[in-house]
């Protein structure tokens, strides 16, 4: 999946004016509520998963895809998690994609969810936990495609590959959605009211929604605005009225049945095989060989990797030392957004391995010089591409000495989750996941 365009401006969070609705988080830009007065949790039960035919349609399924639109606290995620590791015959794998143009800083998150923990919403200690999951795997605020996982081998009845994978897509709508590539089972669309936050009922997208539709989807959502009954259909789903939430008289559930079927995506998705038919040879054992037997396992392959030697890296990949860290470009062009997400999901992935001493290496950042760039200029630039400290700072010479410790000839940037790896322990460590 590619990822999406643009500088972000992280969400603000306020009070309704004139004291109403005291406790519920309140956007000033879109003038409207997160969520329903009458609860978050019961409202992402009621209207977005009793409404998808959740719990039961993952039953029986190795992998089931939600699509959101607008993340916003993270109170649907949360919701649909918890109710996933409730239910004992869950899929093995939920994929989570939720599209956002206003993330939320971590500092509001966990402000946030420490509050609705408190108040009382939904189940409190299970809440707080996976918040507390969430908060802690909140990526810098980049603009474009970040994977969360959150494995859980450990729950009663779980293969080993079992897990939540949240794709956060950051950045408006109209530029995220036509990039993805995804089956989609399930669509939650929760922008706030149509009236005023119309790019997010935009019909323009709304009926292209099939595109992203696997057999049998679901769209779910508490507005029952005509244009998006209209849009809907459009799209090719049966629209239907259930009782509302809260305040709201009715909400709608749709079904996908187009009446034809659209052209599939360019680079679309494999039909799912069955669960004893997933099984794969993996031809050599280098970085790329060991780190598809690990993806693959994660969706419930079972692998075999061949190799010439006893080990894996140890040829093209056989270094001993390798980098992770993104790129920095004026146009932040697919290239170097490919390589931000890529070098974020690395850090994410190889820090608790680095963390107990199965990997060596290092991800507290990586410094890499650039004598092309003026102090000024390189600002400007980070200005610019709007990339926040928690990703990137740009060193002046004598800060880019200190942090070295050598006697540095320029300025250079600073990727703060980059670092350096030990490719043959790497490629171990993968090998052994996907065991
Ligand atoms: C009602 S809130 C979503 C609540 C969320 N689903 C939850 O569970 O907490 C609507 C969200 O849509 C986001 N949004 C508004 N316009 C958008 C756009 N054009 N593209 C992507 N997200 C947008 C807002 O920033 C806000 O976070």
């Amino acid at each position: 999946m590619a990822e999406g365009r643009g500088r972000l401006s992280p969400a603000v969070l306020g009070e309704r004016p004139g004291g109403r609705s005291p406790g519920v988080p309140y956007s000033p830009l879109y003038a409207d509520l997160y969520h329903s007065e009458a609860g978050a949790w019961a409202q992402a039960e009621e209207v977005f998963i009793v409404g998808s035919g959740l719990p039961g349609r993952w039953r029986g399924r190795s992998r089931f895809v939600i699509l959101e639109t607008g993340f916003g606290l993270g109170n649907n995620f949360l919701a649909t998690w918890a109710a996933w590791r409730n239910d004992p015959e869950r899929c093995d794998r939920l994929v989570f994609i939720s599209i956002e143009k206003h993330p939320l800083t971590r500092d509001d998150l966990a402000r946030v969810h420490d509050t609705v923990a408190s108040a009382g919403e939904g189940p409190a200690e299970p809440a707080r936990a996976l918040a507390a999951r969430l908060i802690q795997a909140w990526p810098p605020l980049t603009p474009g495609l970040h994977t969360l996982d959150f494995e859980e081998p450990a729950l009663p009845g779980n293969a080993a590959s079992a897990g939540v994978s949240l794709l956060l897509g950051l950045g408006d709508v109209k530029d995220v959605l036509p990039q993805l590539v995804a089956a989609v089972d399930a669509f939650y669309l929760d922008g706030f009211s149509p009236d005023r936050n119309p790019d997010m009922w935009d019909a323009h997208w709304l009926s292209r929604l099939g595109r992203w539709a696997a057999p049998d989807a679901t769209a779910a959502t508490w507005s029952v605005a005509r244009p998006l009954r209209d849009a809907l259909a459009q799209a090719g789903f049966e629209v239907t009225r259930a009782p509302g939430f809260g305040s709201k008289r009715d909400r709608i559930t749709a079904s996908y049945r187009p009446r034809f079927t659209p052209p599939a995506l360019a680079g679309g998705l494999w039909p799912e095989p069955e669960r004893a038919r997933r099984s794969a040879v993996v031809i050599g054992a280098g970085l790329a060989g060991c780190a598809a037997a690990w993806a693959l396992s994660r969706e419930g392959w079972r692998v075999t990797v061949l190799d010439q030697h006893t080990g894996p890296a140890q040829e093209a990949s056989g270094n001993p030392g390798g980098l992770f860290h993104g790129i920095v470009h004026g146009e932040d062009g697919i290239h170097a957004r490919a390589h931000r997400a890529a070098a974020l999901h690395t850090a994410a992935l190889v820090g608790p391995w680095m963390g107990d001493g199965r990997l060596t290496g290092h991800c507290q950042g990586l410094l890499r010089l650039d004598a092309q760039l003026t102090d000024d200029q390189a600002l400007t630039l980070i200005e610019r591409l709007g990339l926040p400290p928690d990703y990137l700072q740009w060193c002046p010479q004598e800060r880019a000495r200190r942090i070295s410790g050598l006697p540095v000839s320029s300025g250079g940037w600073l990727f703060t989750r980059g670092g350096w790896l030990d490719p043959a322990h790497y490629t171990r460590c993968l090998l052994q996941e996907a065991q």
